[in-house]
Parts: structure tokens; C-alpha cells; sequence
């Protein structure tokens, strides 16, 4: 794992032969709705468990049960998952799984489908978000447009963009750009750099409409 050169501020998961072979499950058009939601949940996470590298610890020595003295560390400071509604809250589970009783808020957003601009529906946050890390749950980042605009709620809420960690299935090349136009300093995890996206704005080569091919088909 390591930041992407000339994507500063994209930590993107190794390549590995394991993480293509799980790409190569989600992306192909002949997967089956239980295998896509089986394999993009191992992929999740990988994912979280990537963001949850990122956050600060504070030295922490114990004493095993051998009587030994272990000098390890143990984490600082709160978290939250945010997902964007709908595909983002798949997941939802992976950060649970990791995090127990982990708080969650939801921001609904959707692409509108004849001009791929997004539209903000409803929110709802931790009251105490502001003094919280973030996990930012999407699985797509296209246009960029869906995840500029649930950040700028969290910032509004009063979350520093530092702590912000926008975890993420698959992106584009404009659509980090493009992000990180408004936000340098969120950090994306990702697993998947896309090179485009086709005249309807879906990453090509892409995997389609994640939230219908995780809820729905
Ligand atoms: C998808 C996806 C992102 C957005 C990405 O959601 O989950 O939120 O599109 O596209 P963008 O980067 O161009 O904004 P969609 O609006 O299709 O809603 P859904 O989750 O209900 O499928
Ligand atoms: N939303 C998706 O689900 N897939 C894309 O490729 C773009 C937006
Ligand atoms: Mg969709």
C-alpha cells in the first residue's frame, strides 16, 4: 500500500494477483447477484481495514502473559462511518465487522440519470461528527460530483478534511481529480483506478450500476 504518483493523497490497495482475481469476479457482466455481493464484501473489507491504518495511535505498552513487557500502541480518537445512500450503505457491514457498534450517518444522494448531476436529498449525522474520524462509504467515484457534495456536508457539520477518509470500490482518473480539485487533503483508499468513463458517465471498464448490481439485479 502506498500513496499513488500522480495521485497524491490516493492510497491505493496492493495489486495483488488475490485483489484481481476479486476485481475480476465484480466487474464481469456474468457474475450473479450473490457472488457480486459475496466478492465486493471481501473487497470491502480490505478496504476498511486499509483506512483504518491511517489513524493516529499513542504508544502502549502491556505485559503478556509470559510475563514479558510488549511495547505496542493502541488507536486515538473517535470514528464514524458515513455512507452515501444507496450503494454506499454496502458498506456499512464491513465497518462493523471492524469497528463494533460503530456510529453511522447517511447522506442520500443521487445521480440524476439523464444528466449525471447529483441531487441531495436527506442527511443525518452524528451530532458529534466534528470530533470524529470519518469514513466516507461509496463504492463508485465517477464525475466526482456524488462524493464533492457529501463532503461538503460533512465540512459544514464541521469536520476537518484531514480526518476525513473516503473509502471507495473503484475510481476514475477525472473523478479524483476533480475531487481533489476541492479536497486535497481527504485521503481516498480505493482498490481500483478506471482510466474513463463512457458518454452516460459510468466508469469504463468499470463494473455498471453498483447499487443495482448489489441490491437489486
Ligand atoms: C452512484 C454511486 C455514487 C455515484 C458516483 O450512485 O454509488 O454515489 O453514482 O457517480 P459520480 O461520481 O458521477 O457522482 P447513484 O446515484 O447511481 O445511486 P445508487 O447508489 O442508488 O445507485
Ligand atoms: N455509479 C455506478 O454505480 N457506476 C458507475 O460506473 C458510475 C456511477
Ligand atoms: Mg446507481
Amino acid at each position: 500500500m502506498s500513496s499513488t504518483q500522480p495521485f497524491p493523497n490516493v492510497h491505493l490497495l496492493a495489486q495483488s494477483k488475490q485483489l484481481l482475481g476479486l476485481y475480476t469476479i465484480i466487474r464481469d457482466k456474468d457474475t450473479i447477484r450473490s457472488d457480486f455481493i459475496f466478492y465486493s464484501d471481501r473487497i470491502i473489507r480490505l478496504l476498511v481495514e486499509e483506512g483504518l491504518n491511517h489513524l493516529p495511535v499513542t504508544p502502549k505498552s502491556i505485559t503478556t502473559e509470559t510475563k514479558q513487557k510488549f511495547d505496542g500502541c493502541s488507536f486515538l480518537g473517535k470514528i464514524c462511518g458515513v455512507s452515501i445512500v444507496r450503494a454506499g450503505e454496502s458498506m456499512e457491514q464491513g465497518l462493523r465487522d471492524c469497528c463494533r457498534s460503530v456510529r453511522i450517518g447517511k447522506i442520500l444522494i443521487q445521480r440524476d440519470e439523464e444528466t449525471a448531476l447529483p441531487k441531495l436529498f436527506y442527511e443525518k449525522l452524528p451530532e458529534d461528527i466534528a470530533d470524529r474520524y470519518v469514513f466516507l462509504l461509496d463504492p463508485m467515484l465517477a464525475t466526482g460530483g456524488s462524493a464533492i457534495m457529501a463532503t461538503e456536508v460533512l465540512i459544514q457539520r464541521g469536520v476537518l478534511p484531514e480526518r476525513i477518509f473516503f473509502l471507495n470500490l473503484i475510481c476514475s482518473k477525472e473523478g479524483v481529480d476533480n475531487y481533489h480539485a476541492k479536497f486535497p487533503n481527504v485521503r481516498i483508499v480505493t482498490g481500483a483506478l478506471d482510466a474513463g468513463l463512457d458518454e452516460n458517465k459510468y466508469l469504463t471498464p468499470g463494473l455498471g450500476d453498483f447499487g443495482d448490481r448489489y441490491y437489486c439485479i
